[in-house]
C-alpha cells in the first residue's frame, strides 16, 4: 500500500481495513502496537496493547489481557475506548472509537490459551498478584499461579483517520452514516 497516493474515500477504507489485517499477523507493523483510551472515574488512562486478531468482517480487534487488570474493571463501568494508533511506513494515524467487552472464560478464551500456555509470554497472566499490585523493597517473585488470561474485544464505531503529507495532510471519517473528507 506504501507509495499509492488513494484518491477515493473507499479506496481508503478498504486499504485501512487491510493495514489492520496485516498488523495482526506483523509484528513489525507500525499498527501491530496500538494504544488504548478508557475512562477511569473522572480521569482518562490510556495503555499500549499487541493486536494479535482483527474480524474485518464484525469491524473488532482482538487483545490479550490480565483479567485482574485495572483496564478491565474501567471497561465494566464503562465500555467506551478510543484507539489510537500511528504507522510511519504509511504515515497514518487511526483514532477508532470502540465497544469494549472483556471475556474471561469460555471456548474463546482457552482455546487461545490452549496455545499461548506452550510460550514464554503465558507468563504475563501467571502473575499471582494483579498486574499495577505495589511491591516491597526486597520483594521476591512468588511462583507462577493460576492463569488470568482474558480476551478484549474493540468493536470499531468510528475511524477517523489522518495521513500526514510532506506538504499536504488529508483526513477522512469513517463511521454508519458514511465516509466524509475533514480539514486536517
Ligand atoms: C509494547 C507494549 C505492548 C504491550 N502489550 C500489552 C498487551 O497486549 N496486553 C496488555 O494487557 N498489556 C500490554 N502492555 C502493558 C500495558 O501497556 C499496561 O502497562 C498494562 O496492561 C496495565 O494496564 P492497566 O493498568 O491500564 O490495565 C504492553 C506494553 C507495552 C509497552
Amino acid at each position: 500500500m506504501t507509495g499509492t497516493r488513494l484518491e477515493s474515500l473507499a479506496a481508503i477504507e478498504a486499504a485501512l481495513w487491510h493495514e489492520l489485517a496485516a498488523a495482526a499477523s506483523n509484528p513489525q507493523h507500525g499498527w501491530r502496537r496500538l494504544v488504548l483510551a478508557t475512562r477511569a472515574g473522572d480521569a482518562a488512562d490510556a495503555r499500549t496493547l499487541v493486536l494479535r486478531e482483527l474480524d474485518t468482517d464484525e469491524r473488532t480487534l482482538l487483545f490479550y489481557t490480565d483479567a485482574r487488570s485495572a483496564k478491565v474493571l474501567q471497561i465494566a463501568h464503562r465500555p467506551a475506548g478510543t484507539l489510537v494508533a500511528w504507522c510511519a511506513v504509511l504515515s497514518w494515524q487511526l483514532r477508532m472509537r470502540a465497544r469494549l467487552e472483556v471475556q474471561a472464560e469460555g471456548l474463546a478464551v482457552s482455546s487461545r490459551w490452549a496455545r499461548l500456555a506452550l510460550t514464554p509470554s503465558a507468563q504475563d497472566y501467571l502473575a499471582p498478584a494483579a498486574p499495577g499490585t505495589p511491591i516491597d523493597p526486597g520483594f521476591v517473585p512468588l511462583p507462577a499461579g493460576r492463569t488470568h488470561f482474558a480476551l478484549l474485544s474493540a468493536r470499531i464505531e468510528s475511524i477517523d483517520w489522518l495521513e500526514l503529507g510532506e506538504r499536504v495532510h488529508r483526513r477522512a471519517s469513517f463511521d454508519a452514516a458514511g465516509a466524509r473528507w475533514l480539514v486536517p
